[in-house]
């Protein structure tokens, strides 16, 4: 099997490429995408998704639409760069890696000619994404003795080869103890109510011929009380300076299910997750999605639909990322 490619440049470099996760598992469409518009579209309705894909989906799509609508002009480009960096920013809140990304590009704007404008910008999207992989395989590495040969580990959504640029942050050790030999089981949390769990997490473990359980996330608790999930691992949309995590809508009951049951919970991330500007979970942004995406109800009732939750940082058993596993405060951490 070839490895899963979530976003990418599209071979002629012009276009942002996305395998679009709308209709996984049933179909694998390639979409190419140029204006600011379709990228946002796509982010926005989970096209691409997971915070580390969304972060180098914008920074592509920043610069191909850039390129196209200012025809290859540095002082055009630049007059049309902040508006279209803000509403980037704006399409999704609550994932650090989004504003993180973009904010990278802006602040190589500000120091190069108008005439090295487009070039540069470009230089820094590949890099971006280029780290991102690389980002992906350092925390495969670094967590791979989390994975001794029989685990049993319960995830939750989807920190995979689908939503980052290479093999996942959760998922990514996963992976590689598979590649290594070593048996592994995973139980995927179905993750209500876009079931990225159910679709995207089980589609892509079972492509790798790796042995998959899903389940609706109400079972979770009861799974970790039977003693059959030595690990909890999951990722992170936005890691505070404290430790606070935001993550998919209820991973704080499966961390607080675990903790009851003694099962270690740890959160998989790049380093580019981490948010020093953040204190505490209270001050992140937490995305609240359209009541259609809880199926039929009775007309006019009143629904609460947040895309994402908090666990604090007490619950959280290690930090597992590309420069090994850690524990807040997170030294070194500086994202301009
Ligand atoms: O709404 P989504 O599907 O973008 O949410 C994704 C998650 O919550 C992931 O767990 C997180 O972004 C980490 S992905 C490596």
């Amino acid at each position: 099997m070839p490895p899963l490619v979530a976003v990418d440049w599209s071979p002629d470099g012009r276009a942002l490429r996305i395998l679009d996760q709308r209709h996984l598992p049933g179909a694998e469409l390639l979409r190419d995408l140029v204006s600011l518009a379709a990228v946002i579209d796509a982010i926005r309705t989970l096209a691409v998704r997971g915070a580390p894909a969304i972060g180098v989906a914008a920074a592509i799509g920043l610069v191909v639409s850039l390129e196209q609508d200012s025809e290859g002009h540095g002082v055009r480009a630049r007059a049309m760069l902040t508006d279209y960096a803000n509403q980037l920013i704006a399409s999704r809140p609550t994932a650090v890696n989004l504003a993180w990304a973009v904010r990278r590009l802006l602040s190589r704007a500000a120091v190069v000619d108008d005439d090295r404008l487009l070039t540069a910008l470009r230089a820094d999207a590949e890099a971006i994404r280029a780290e991102d992989v690389a980002m992906c395989d350092a925390i495969g590495r670094m967590g791979l003795h989390l994975i001794p040969d029989g685990t049993r580990l319960l995830t939750h959504c989807n920190a995979g080869a689908l939503a980052t640029a290479g093999s996942g942050t959760a998922l990514a050790p996963v992976h590689l103890a598979h590649r290594e030999g070593r048996r592994v089981h995973v139980f995927a949390d179905e993750t209500r109510p876009l079931r990225q769990g159910a679709r995207l997490t089980a589609w892509e473990l079972q492509r790798a011929g790796i042995p998959v359980t899903v389940l609706p996330d109400g079972a979770a608790a009861s799974l970790l009380r039977t003693g059959a999930v030595d690990l909890v691992l999951v990722g992170a949309d936005r890691i505070t300076a404290n430790g606070d995590v935001a993550n998919k809508i209820g991973t704080y009951a499966v961390a607080l299910a675990a903790r009851e049951h003694g099962v270690p919970f740890y959160v998989a991330a790049p380093w580019s997750t981490i948010d020093p500007d953040t204190p505490t979970g209270a001050d992140i942004e937490i995305e609240h999605r359209h009541a259609d995406e809880l199926g039929d109800l009775p007309a006019g009732v009143r629904v609460w639909n947040p895309a994402f939750d908090v666990t604090p940082r007490a619950l959280v058993s290690g930090y597992l990322t590309d420069r090994g596993v850690v524990l807040p405060p997170f030294s070194g951490v500086t994202h301009g």
